[in-house]
């Protein structure tokens, strides 16, 4: 196993029975030597330099049924709520002072946040805050949509393609939704000159060494700046509400594995790792990540962007921490930048 992973590393890449090969065996690998790996790869490239994005839920409200997602249309626990332009732009105002230089505006695809709406709160952030960047996860929508965004000032966006075999995401999503409209959306918003991130969660029903294979061939094909990877968790009111959640070993190695396989990506100790662990982020960032997401929601929005159980979004996950976030990153020698955090020469 450990000369595929030197192949990795020598080569960034592997062929699509070698992944096989390498996931299936995944867990027998020594983690030690894998986490230091990803380790020193991203201290090549970023140091002990921890990138910090300040996330703003800004609408719960989505048309899609997605049925790992506790936000998704037909769950009628959730209370749906859409934030005002001028409360994100106080959000990133409180942000801006704790040090934050990105923002992202995260939302489920609300038929409310109309494309010309978000157009100018990009605009209106770009105006008040030009030193920061602005990242959209508002879904999917036709190019020229994204080009109208990116016109307005948009620098990035993230997209997770949640998998990339068409059996698997079929399993996820229900059928107005396919692999082959999302991987169109990714490939439109690259063309036009976003920094991407597609990403999956770990440990999604009906997972596997295969469909995890085509995961990093997919990766490693179309070099996103950005790679959101957490642990599946089970959200009490969908139809995966029984599934196991996915763990943080098994999260742990991938991270690794994405790091070794896209050496210069942005990759985040995601809020769902730090949910499933109390120490999950750290671990995350000692295995190969260097960007974590503390939530700059208003609190009151904050609980109700449910998209699973238990979702970290007090103590240190929230922004007004950031103090505590720092000293848990010094004690693991790393330190928050306060910058755009831009993909390497781009
Ligand atoms: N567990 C973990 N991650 C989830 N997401 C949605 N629902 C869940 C869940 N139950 C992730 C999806 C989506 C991102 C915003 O959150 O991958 O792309």
């Amino acid at each position: 196993m450990n000369d595929l992973l030197d192949k990795l590393c020598q080569n960034r890449r592997l062929d699509r029975a070698e992944w096989r090969t390498l996931l299936e065996a995944r867990h027998s690998l020594d983690r030690q030597d894998l986490f230091a790996r990803g380790l020193e790869e991203r201290r090549r490239w970023y140091g002990d330099q921890i990138y910090v994005r300040g996330l703003i839920e800004c609408s719960n409200i989505c048309k899609n049924n997605c049925l790992y997602c506790g936000i998704r249309r037909d769950n009628r626990s959730v209370t749906r709520y859409r934030l005002d332009r001028d409360t994100i732009l106080a959000c990133c105002g409180k942000g801006y002072g704790w040090g934050f230089r990105t923002f992202v505006l995260q939302g489920g695809e609300d038929p409310g946040l109309t494309p010309d709406w978000v157009a100018e709160t990009v605009a209106a952030i770009k105006g008040r805050f030009p030193d920061c960047a602005v990242t959209l996860s508002l879904g999917e929508f036709d190019r020229d949509v994204y080009q109208l965004w990116f016109d307005a000032g948009a620098d990035r966006y993230l997209l997770r393609h949640e998998t990339a075999d068409p059996v698997h995401y079929g399993r996820l999503h229900p059928p107005e939704l396919t692999l082959a409209h999302r991987l169109d959306c990714l490939r439109n918003l690259k063309d036009i000159g976003y920094q991407v991130g597609a990403g999956f969660m770990v440990g999604s029903p009906g997972q596997s060494a295969d469909t995890l294979a085509e995961d990093f061939c997919f990766l490693q094909d179309f070099q996103p700046h950005m790679v959101g990877l957490g642990p599946f968790i089970p959200q009490k009111d969908t139809p995966f509400a029984g599934e196991p959640a996915g763990t943080l070993e098994d999260t742990l190695i991938l991270l690794s594995l994405v790091r070794l396989t896209l050496p210069k990506v942005l990759l985040p100790a995601t809020t769902a790792l730090g949910t499933i662990h109390p120490q999950g982020r750290e671990l995350g960032i000692q295995a190969g990540a260097n960007v974590v997401m503390p939530n700059l929601s208003p609190p009151a929005a904050r609980d109700k962007y449910t998209l699973y159980d238990n979702k970290l979004c007090t103590g240190d996950e929230a922004a007004e921490h950031l103090a505590g976030l720092k000293q848990r990153l010094a004690a693991i020698g790393c330190t928050v930048a306060v910058h755009r955090g831009d993909f390497p020469n781009s």
